[in-house]
C-alpha cells in the first residue's frame, strides 16, 4: 500500500512551502494601491511602473494584422517553444546589426513569452537548490523571488553611487564564488539608469571564467540609453558567449509590454538547457506575435529614435524641476527611469508616502528594491508629458510646504 499524508490536517494547507516565504510582487502590490485609490475617486498620477503609454507603433500593428489573417498561424506555433526559426534569424540579425555580435539561429537563440519567465526558466535549467546566485542590490525583484523558488540561495551584491552603480565583483568573498553558479546583472540598470560599459563587461567575463560562474545580463533597456552610441551588450566581451547569456525584450524597446514576447541569446550550452527546461512547460508564443515581431526588429530603428527624444524631453523636465527645488538627480545614462535622492531626513517609503498623500503622486521608494536602494526614489518616465507636467507641479508644492 502506498504510505499516503500520514496526518491529515483540517482546514487543508493549500499553499506549497516553496511559496510561502515569497513576497507578493512589488508591482502587483501597487497596482493594487493605484487601484484602490482611484477607487476613491482620487486623481492619482503614477510614475512608479516602467509600462510606455504610447502605442506600439504602426508599421508593427499592420504586420500583426495580416499573420493575424493567416489561418496557418492559428495552430501550434512553428518550432514550439524555441520560436520560429525565421524570429530566431530576425533576432541574429537584430544583435549581428546593433552589436556586431554573430549568432547562431540554431543553437543561441530561444524565443521567450516575455523577458521575466526567461529568468524562471534559466534558474531552473542551471541551478541546484541549495547553490548561490548572486544579484545586485538594488535589483529588479523578479530574480530574487525566483532564486528562492528553485530552492537556491540569493547573495546580494552592493551597487552604490560610488561605484557608478557597477558591482565590485571583485570584493565578493572566496568561499560564496565557490558556492555561487550564476550572477544576474542588468545594464542598463533598473532601477538606477546605470550603464556598463566594454571595459566592465571585459573584467566581468575573466572573473566569471576564473570562478566558473555563468553570467546573465537582462537587457531590456538596451535600446533606452543617452547618449545612443553608449549602447552595449554583455556578448561584445571577448570569450562571453562560453559563460553568459543576454535576456533582451521587445517590451520597452518597442512599446510591445503586453505583447509579452523577449529573447535569451548566448552560450549555447545555457541556451540548450533552458530549451529542455522549456520543452516541459510550454508551447512556444503565437505565431502573429512573432512574425510581427521579426517587422518591429527589421524596420524599427525610427520608431526608437522617436521614443529616445520622448525620454530625452521627459527627462530633462524631471530634472529640472527637480533642481529647482533642492533635490538632486544624477541619474544615469540608460532606461526610461530616473533614481533620485530622497531628500535628507526622510526614508525612501516615509518620502514616496508623503507624496502620495499629499501630492496624489506615486513613485517608487528605493528601499522597494534591496537595502542598497534607501535613500532613493524612482521616478518613471513612461506618463504623457502633460500628466508629468502636472505630477512635477503637486511634487514641487508638497516639498516646499516641507
Ligand atoms: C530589469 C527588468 N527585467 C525584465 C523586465 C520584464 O520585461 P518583459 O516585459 O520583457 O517581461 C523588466 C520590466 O520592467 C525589467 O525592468
Amino acid at each position: 500500500m502506498m504510505a499516503y499524508k500520514k496526518d491529515v490536517q483540517y482546514p487543508m494547507d493549500i499553499v506549497a512551502d516553496r511559496l510561502k516565504n515569497i513576497p507578493s510582487y512589488l508591482f502587483m502590490q501597487m497596482r493594487e494601491k493605484i487601484r484602490q485609490t482611484q477607487a476613491k475617486g482620487v486623481d492619482l498620477i503614477s510614475l512608479a511602473i516602467g509600462d510606455p503609454v504610447e502605442p506600439t507603433p504602426d508599421y508593427i500593428i499592420e504586420a500583426m494584422r495580416e499573420a493575424v489573417l493567416d489561418p496557418a498561424n492559428h495552430q501550434y506555433p512553428t518550432d514550439e517553444h524555441k520560436g520560429m526559426l525565421v524570429f530566431r534569424k530576425a533576432v541574429a540579425r537584430w544583435y549581428g546589426r546593433k552589436y556586431g555580435v554573430p549568432l547562431d539561429p540554431e543553437t543561441e537563440v530561444l524565443a521567450l513569452n516575455g523577458l521575466k519567465e526567461g529568468i524562471h526558466h534559466f534558474i531552473m535549467a542551471t541551478v541546484n537548490p541549495g547553490e548561490i546566485v548572486l544579484t545586485t542590490d538594488p535589483g529588479y525583484p523578479a530574480y530574487k523571488a525566483n532564486i528562492q523558488l528553485a530552492g537556491a540561495e540569493p547573495f546580494d551584491v552592493p551597487i552604490v553611487e560610488k561605484n557608478c552603480f557597477l558591482p565590485a565583483f571583485e570584493d565578493i568573498p572566496e568561499k560564496v564564488c565557490r558556492k555561487a553558479k550564476a550572477f544576474f546583472l542588468n545594464y542598463p540598470n533598473n532601477p538606477t539608469g546605470a550603464c556598463a560599459d566594454a571595459a566592465f563587461y571585459a573584467r566581468l567575463v575573466a572573473w566569471a571564467k576564473k570562478h566558473q560562474i555563468l553570467l546573465l545580463n537582462d537587457n531590456p533597456y538596451s535600446e533606452i540609453v543617452f547618449p545612443a552610441d553608449r549602447r552595449q551588450s554583455l556578448l561584445q566581451a571577448p570569450g562571453a558567449k562560453d559563460i553568459a547569456v543576454e535576456f533582451n525584450s521587445l517590451s520597452k524597446a518597442y512599446n510591445m509590454t503586453g505583447w509579452r514576447i523577449g529573447m535569451a541569446v548566448g552560450s549555447d550550452k545555457i541556451i540548450n538547457a533552458m530549451s529542455r527546461f522549456k520543452e516541459n512547460v510550454t508551447s512556444g508564443i503565437f505565431n502573429a506575435i512573432q512574425l510581427a515581431s521579426i517587422k518591429a526588429m527589421d524596420d524599427g530603428d525610427r520608431a526608437i529614435e522617436n521614443m529616445l527624444t520622448i525620454y530625452q524631453r521627459r527627462r530633462d523636465m524631471v530634472r529640472r524641476v527637480f533642481d529647482e527645488i533642492g533635490i538632486m538627480t544624477k541619474g544615469g545614462d540608460g532606461t526610461f527611469y530616473l533614481w533620485i535622492a530622497v531628500p535628507s531626513g526622510s526614508t525612501s517609503l516615509e518620502f514616496a508616502t508623503k507624496l502620495l498623500d499629499e501630492a496624489s503622486v506615486l513613485v517608487t521608494p528605493g528601499i522597494a528594491y534591496g537595502q542598497y536602494g534607501e535613500g532613493y526614489f524612482r521616478v518613471s518616465l513612461t506618463v504623457p508629458d502633460n500628466r508629468l507636467e502636472q505630477a512635477l507641479e503637486r511634487i514641487r508644492k508638497a516639498v516646499k510646504k516641507g
